[in-house]
């Protein structure tokens, strides 16, 4: 079965979260479980650096004007197939992929992601006479256009299903309604049946309303934004199309997570074989300026410094943990305030407390290979893959019980330790006080190093690769494409 997978991010090339890590490794996962993948990106400058082989497949004009070179090769690092969007007067730009250099989204961002969904479009509707797919598989607001296009487009050739997953619904690419007429959409669909959101245009809404079948990135998370407090304004619509609504946990691309095989870290290790863990710790403590104590336990964040994240709990928890013989080390980037708050209590305690504000890949491997805790205090979160590299590096999370935490860590409570399901710490209530509770526990079985050590090996042996989930996806393709 061929399947086009239209992102705009994708791991290793262009990363801003965890879109990117579940982008560059479902290829690979789809194609084990006997799906024909090929991919459709942006033209941003690492992936045009990365593509071979390349041929010219077509020099379109879109509705709105812009001339893009639809390109066609292999990329180099992930060994698949792809489409890229050669537009360079779209896609180079200073900045992020969304932001410029002063953090304001770019002025025509409606246009460079409208170019995704519309070139998915064409693809699905022949562009390439020597492969056309049966399943359109696009991914948050970026591509949420693929499927109104089509559902408006010249439907030359057999139907295509097309499958929208939201990995973060807070993020809705809205825009202001006069960019409608750019689009090159029929006038009827912009209105509250279609990609019409109070008045204005939303290329989420636009997913969720055209696409035939929706998936989210974990069950909880497919529940919870059917309600109006998760929904950010969704919910009713959400709620219409729950028939056609599921949740695919992610996973863990073990190629390039997996502390036995990684270039990154100071030692290696595995389940069984830990000793390497220890030297990972006193080597990041040292490195840092951290007080060098083994039996220091080593907390770790690594995170978009966003609200989304609930690190304003870390903050207001941090005295008790460092005066409980605590030590945290964090690497973020994002919000100013948040930016601001954690480097001074590094300036504050730089014995207990470490924060690189940046991005940096290698440099989390390292701390995921550190650290005994990996904190995601998420106010929301609709899968999270930090906490699953904290079970592969046997840094065991410590999570608020909502959407793909909740569906993934187990908390170390008495019945949990002695059916051996315990995995991490998990706390309900999104308040200080529960967060440190959740702290006072990791705290105390860390100090019953058997214990410690038995969960830690447990929590580093659960299968977390990403078979399971492709076929979850690809028995979905084989339904839609069957209906
Ligand atoms: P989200 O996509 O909401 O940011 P996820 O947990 O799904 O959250 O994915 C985050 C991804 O981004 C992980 O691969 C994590 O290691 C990575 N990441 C986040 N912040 C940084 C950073 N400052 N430096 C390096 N990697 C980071
Ligand atoms: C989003 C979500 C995160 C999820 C990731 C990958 O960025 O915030 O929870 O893990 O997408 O699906």
């Amino acid at each position: 079965m061929k399947v086009l997978q239209v992102s705009a991010e994708i791991f290793p090339l262009l990363k801003t979260g965890g879109l990117a890590d579940v982008a560059g490794a479902l290829p690979a996962a789809l194609m084990a479980a006997g799906c024909a993948v090929r991919v459709l990106l942006p033209g941003f400058a690492p992936i045009l650096a990365d593509l071979r082989d390349d041929t010219t497949l077509a020099e379109l004009t879109a509705p709105w004007g812009d001339v893009v070179r639809v390109r066609q090769g292999v990329l180099t690092s992930l060994g698949v197939h792809a489409y890229v969007l050669d537009a360079p007067q779209l896609y180079q730009r200073a900045g992020t992929p969304y932001e410029d250099a002063q953090r304001q989204p770019h002025h025509d961002n409606h246009l460079r992601f409208a170019l995704l969904g519309w070139v998915a479009a064409q693809l699905a509707c022949g562009l390439d006479r020597h492969w056309q797919p049966a399943v359109l598989h696009s991914h948050d607001w970026h591509a949420g256009l693929t499927s109104a296009y089509l559902a408006f487009g010249p439907a030359k050739g057999r139907r295509v299903a097309t499958v929208f997953t939201v990995h973060n619904l807070a993020y809705q690419g809205v825009f202001a309604p006069i960019h409608f007429y750019d689009l090159g959409l029929p006038a009827q669909a912009f209105a509250v049946n279609g990609l019409e959101f109070h008045g204005q245009l939303s290329f989420m809404k636009a997913g969720l309303y055209y696409s035939d079948h929706l998936t989210t990135v974990s069950p909880s998370y497919a529940q919870e934004i059917q309600t109006p407090e998760q929904g950010c304004g969704l919910d009713g619509l959400l709620r219409v199309r729950a028939h056609d609504l599921s949740g695919i946990l992610n996973a863990v691309d073990e190629a390039v997570w997996n502390p036995a095989h990684d270039a990154a870290i100071t030692a290696k290790f595995e389940a069984k074989k830990p000793a390497g863990k220890a030297r990972c710790k006193a080597a990041l403590q040292q490195a840092l300026g951290l007080a060098v104590q083994a039996d220091a336990p080593l907390f770790g964040v690594v995170s978009r410094l966003t609200e989304q994240k609930g690190l304003h709990l870390v903050l207001a928890a941090l005295d008790a943990l460092v005066a409980r013989g605590g030590q945290l080390v964090v690497l973020g980037t994002g919000d100013a305030a948040l930016e601001a708050a954690f480097t001074a209590r590094a300036a504050a305690r730089p014995e207990a407390v470490s924060v690189r504000i940046g991005y940096d890949e290698a440099y989390a491997h390292r701390i995921f290979s550190a650290t005994d805790v990996t904190l995601v205090p998420s106010r929301f979160e609709p899968c999270g893959l930090t906490q699953m590299y904290g079970f592969k590096y046997g840094s065991l999370p410590l999570v608020h019980r909502v959407g793909g935490l909740a569906d993934t860590v187990v908390d170390c409570a008495l019945e949990n330790l002695a059916d051996g399901s315990a995995n991490g710490f998990v706390f309900t209530e999104f308040t200080q006080q529960a967060l440190e509770r959740a702290m006072r526990r990791a705290l105390a079985l860390y100090a019953r190093p058997t214990e410690w050590r038995s969960v830690r090996q447990r929590a580093m042996q659960q299968p977390l690769g990403w078979d399971q989930a492709a076929a979850q996806y690809a028995a979905l393709y084989r339904q839609l494409v069957a209906s």
